[in-house]
């Protein structure tokens, strides 16, 4: 309401950029997390306290997710994974599996045509996930998104859509045994090897993790990825998936960066007491 009002003074979208612009350099001059993932929990609770239909609720969570993504990449953010959709979600009502494809298919179409934040960071998209169970419309367009996409080298958005760690892992593993039918040598299979085989093996390791709603569980999302070294930070918000700002990821940011440095000086005051 108050964005809608202040949006109609002159100028308010120059000061808006610059402001955000402001904001990244000052994160920037601190450690960054290269890969952040996110659990986006909360938009049917957050459709029902606004008395609007559920549908609207996910689009209102596609809308903070595009602003969240924006803040992260200008901040030096190398990949982002998104928590979508869940293979377990197919067990939900109907009608909202067929809202929640018909927003990703609406969504990525905009993306395909106009694809003007994609160019802006440099943001190669790749659905990550069990594509097969996707209906065919969905999964042409989503496709395309990749296509357009694939030359895109400055930062990764991983859509994880339809996805479970377990579906993940389960993949990885059958492209290795594929890979080494004829010379199955069972040392070559590492923890490195098994890692480079998921989704995300080509990428900057996990380093922050992001679910709002209150809950804490896991959901079955980057399993693996989330117990490196025990290095992952998770920030559990309070606050619903569609409620979450632009403010709230700057301040997710600034403590994670307070975070790591603190704990990089600990390691290396350790380190010289060895
Ligand atoms: C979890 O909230 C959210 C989802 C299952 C869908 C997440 C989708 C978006 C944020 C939109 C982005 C969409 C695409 C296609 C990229 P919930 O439904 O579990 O809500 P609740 O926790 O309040 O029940
Ligand atoms: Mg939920």
């Amino acid at each position: 309401m108050t964005e809608s009002w202040l949006s109609t003074f002159p100028g308010y979208l120059a000061t808006l950029e610059a402001v955000k612009r402001l904001f990244a350099n000052i994160i920037q001059t601190g450690p960054v997390p290269q890969h952040i993932g996110f659990v986006m929990d909360g938009n049917r609770r957050f459709a029902k306290r606004e008395n609007i239909e559920l549908k609207e609720g996910h689009n209102a969570g596609f809308e903070s997710m595009a602003k969240i993504l924006e803040i992260c990449y200008e901040c030096g953010v190398k990949s982002a994974t998104v928590f979508a959709f869940s293979i377990e979600n197919f067990k939900r009502n109907k009608m909202e599996v067929m809202w929640l494809m018909e927003l990703a298919k609406a969504r990525f179409t905009q993306i395909v045509q106009n694809g003007e934040l994609c160019e802006k960071y440099g943001i190669q998209i790749r659905i990550i996930g069990d594509k097969s169970m996707l209906p065919k419309d969905v999964l042409e367009v989503l496709n395309e998104a990749e296509r357009i996409t694939k030359e895109n080298t400055r930062a990764i958005l991983n859509v994880a859509f339809p996805y479970t760690s377990r579906y993940e892992m389960t993949n990885a593993l059958k492209n290795i045994v594929s890979e080494n039918v004829d010379t199955l040598d069972l040392e070559a299979i590492t923890e490195k090897y098994v890692e480079e085989h998921l989704y995300t093996g080509d990428q900057p390791p996990l380093d922050l993790l992001i679910r709002t709603s209150g809950v804490g569980r896991l959901s079955d999302f980057m399993l693996w990825q989330v117990s490196k070294k025990g290095e992952v930070e998770m920030e559990l918000s309070e606050k619903l998936w569609p409620d979450l700002t632009p403010w709230d990821i700057c301040w997710i940011l600034i403590k994670y960066s307070f975070k790591r440095s603190y704990h990089n000086n600990t390691v290396s005051s350790l380190k010289k007491v060895d």
